[in-house]
């Protein structure tokens, strides 16, 4: 029988409460799945008939390590979502590629490692009459070093921001949009390319909160009907990140992350296709048809094998 590999890390180990209903679903779906961590040097990765990265949530402050992992095993067993897709997914420059093809992103400006911080500060500003802003690392996840600021605390996110560069991490400014205290964050998980089902998550962000979040702590989690809208806007996403990508398959998974801007509309905040949190608590058939669309993949040979890893 096909084992597929349910990727993790060691530091997340007991926290993805969605690796338990998964595991389930691929036993029912006759397909064993094991999790395994990313960093456990013993697994033979070639062993297994997939590697579904699931919850290998520390990449975001060992990237080049791991990166370096993903390609080694893209070569030796099929990698999901693919590498390519990993690869441009795991920094949220890529929300300047949707950016560019006509996607309504949260107003974004980068700074790189070498920028002035004070001035780039300065410069968003002065570009920007939102009341409270948003410094945030451009390879984050969980919130981990994003903060909230109010304009007067200019010094403070000052320093924030001088912290992330000096690193050499590119970091992100943007305006908080004040609709998530009321309305929270609509995160749309869509499975094999279709609308599965849609989470509301509530706002995580306080002022003057300097404390870290705990990495595996998602906040206030219910169900959520999107709204037309966003449906759209989910769709549209990802058929601009299939054509940036030129992927040939829908993608397995994929989380969509959206907030409403000042006029109402929604932008989106982030593309999940790396390691999202797929809520299967709150949809738990959701497991079943990632189950299922994954041994479609396999039975048909259409996981990308060693040779089209790109
Ligand atoms: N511009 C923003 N306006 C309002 N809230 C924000 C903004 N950016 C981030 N947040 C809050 O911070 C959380 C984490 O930010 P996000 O961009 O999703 O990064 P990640 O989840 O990758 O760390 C969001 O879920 C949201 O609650
Ligand atoms: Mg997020």
């Amino acid at each position: 029988m096909t084992t597929i590999a349910l990727v993790t890390a060691i530091s997340a180990t007991g926290h993805d409460e969605d690796l338990p209903p998964l595991q389930s679903a691929c036993e029912r779906a006759g397909l064993t799945a094991r999790a395994l961590a990313w960093d456990d040097a013993s697994v033979g990765w070639g062993r297994m008939g997939a590697a579904l990265l699931r919850s290998p949530w520390d990449y975001t402050e060992r990237l080049p390590e791991f990166m370096a992992w993903c390609e080694r095993t893209a070569h030796a067993v099929p990698l999901l979502n693919p590498l390519p897709v990993i690869r441009w997914n795991t920094d949220k420059h890529y929300l300047a590629d949707l950016a560019a093809v006509g996607i309504p992103v949260v107003p974004t400006e980068f700074v790189e490692p070498d920028a002035e911080p004070m001035e780039a500060l300065q410069r968003f500003l002065a570009a920007h009459d939102a009341a409270e802003f948003v410094v945030k690392p451009a390879v984050s996840a969980g919130a981990r070093d994003t903060q909230r600021y109010q304009r007067s605390q200019e010094f403070a996110a000052g320093n924030h921001l001088a912290r992330l560069l000096d690193a050499g991490r590119s970091a992100l400014l943007q305006p908080y949009l004040p609709a998530v205290d009321a309305d929270g964050e609509t995160a749309l998980i869509h499975i094999d390319g279709r609308y599965s089902h849609a989470i509301r998550k509530g706002a995580l962000l306080k002022i003057g909160d300097t404390s870290p979040l705990d990495p595996h702590a998602f906040g206030d989690i219910r169900n959520r009907e999107p709204a037309e809208d966003e449906r759209r806007l989910a769709d549209q996403v990802l058929a601009a990140a299939s054509r940036l990508l030129k992927l040939e398959q829908p993608l397995l998974y994929a989380r969509i992350d959206l907030l409403r801007g000042a006029d109402g509309a929604p932008r989106l905040l982030e593309l999940e296709l790396t390691e999202p949190s797929l809520f299967f608590a709150q949809a738990p058939e959701a497991a079943d048809r990632l189950a299922q669309a994954l041994l479609a993949r396999l039975a048909d040979g259409t996981v990308r094998t060693r040779t089209d890893i790109g």
